[in-house]
């Protein structure tokens, strides 16, 4: 296996295991390019993600329980607790961010984190040297942009997200919510994007923004309301979701799923096709792909 060479400073916990792998990974230009075989050899093969022509490709990241909850509520946020603070999921998560373009954040997110950054080396610090490594080989910028979507622009300014000078931040908003961010005190890294047209972002919006920055992979870190709004654009090219053995139930209404904000009916449900299983205890790495044909699967 060919690629970049990185000092041993990686990870030598077990492999992922790779159970199921669809034959074909999509057609069109690969992201994923020189990937050190040290990361390769800890995810289970190669992960490459295929380059739209039309705009740019996004994929999100999730990690979910059995029963669908991404997001406990109120104080308990973060990912950390619904995957159980499962270490291999941080490594996923550092490669997805190493191999974008952009970082997509919604602002409940940012504002349910307090030191968050939303780079490969800060989720994963074990394998930074070669996530920094494989970006430099696929020629791709040091740092990812985190792009936070935010109608209102109440974020918190003294997010370390948003002030850490190597990484490059776009807030998206609308124009009123670009009013309130003009008034604050941000870093040079930081930039105002107003969109919207005093609606909303649509999911095409953000696409019309990637290409803007000249990205080709967005990859969507949540949360569901921002997801949503991908969900119905239908601009979700991929979803890597980890499974995380747990179950919590839904009595409590501030407990969110996946995809929250929208209510699709069956006849317009985003069917999406399995591209590969890995599993690491009793954790599976789902990857699915959007289903060219749009339909649903009907063989049994
Ligand atoms: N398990 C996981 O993998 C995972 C992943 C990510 C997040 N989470 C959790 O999910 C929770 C947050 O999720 P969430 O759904 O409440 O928040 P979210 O999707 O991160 O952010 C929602 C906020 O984003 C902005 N937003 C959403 N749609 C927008 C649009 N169309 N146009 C402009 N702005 C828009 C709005 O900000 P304003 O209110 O500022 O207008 C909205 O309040 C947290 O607890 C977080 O830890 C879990």
């Amino acid at each position: 296996m060919s690629g970049a060479t990185t000092p041993a400073t990686v990870v030598e916990r077990a492999a992922l295991d790779l159970l199921w792998q669809a034959p074909s990974q999509g057609t069109g230009e690969p992201r994923g390019e020189g990937m050190p075989v040290e990361l390769a050899r800890r995810y289970g093969g190669r992960l490459a993600v295929t380059l739209r022509s039309d705009r740019p490709t996004v994929a999100a990241n999730f990690v979910s329980t059995l029963d669908g909850i991404v997001a406990f509520g109120g104080d308990l946020t973060g990912g950390g607790l619904v995957s159980g603070f499962h270490e291999p999921d941080r490594f996923v998560m550092g490669l997805l961010r190493a191999l974008a373009d952009v970082v997509l954040v919604g602002a409940g997110t940012l504002r349910g984190s307090t030191d968050h950054r939303w780079t490969a080396a800060h989720v994963h610090p074990a394998s930074a040297v070669a996530t920094a490594a494989w970006r430099r080989a696929m020629g791709l910028a040091p740092q990812p942009t985190t792009v936070i979507a935010t109608a209102s622009g109440d974020i918190p300014f003294g997010h370390p997200g948003l002030n850490d000078a190597r990484v490059p931040v776009v807030i998206a908003t609308t124009p009123s919510g670009a009013s309130r961010l003009r008034r604050a005190s941000l870093g040079r890294n930081v930039s105002i994007e107003a969109i919207g047209g005093g609606t909303p972002l649509s999911g095409d919006d953000v696409t019309a923004l990637g290409a803007r920055l000249g990205a080709r992979l967005i990859v969507c870190e949540g949360g569901p309301h921002v997801l949503g709004e991908l969900v119905s654009s239908d601009v979700l090219d991929e979803l890597f979701l980890t499974l995380a053995p747990q179950v919590v139930g839904r009595g409590d209404p501030r407990r969110i799923g996946l995809v929250e904000g929208i209510a699709l009916s069956p006849d317009d449900a985003r069917w999406h096709e399995l591209v590969s299983v890995r599993r690491s205890t009793d954790h599976l790495f789902l990857r699915y792909r959007r289903r060219e044909d749009r339909r649903a699967t009907r063989e049994s």
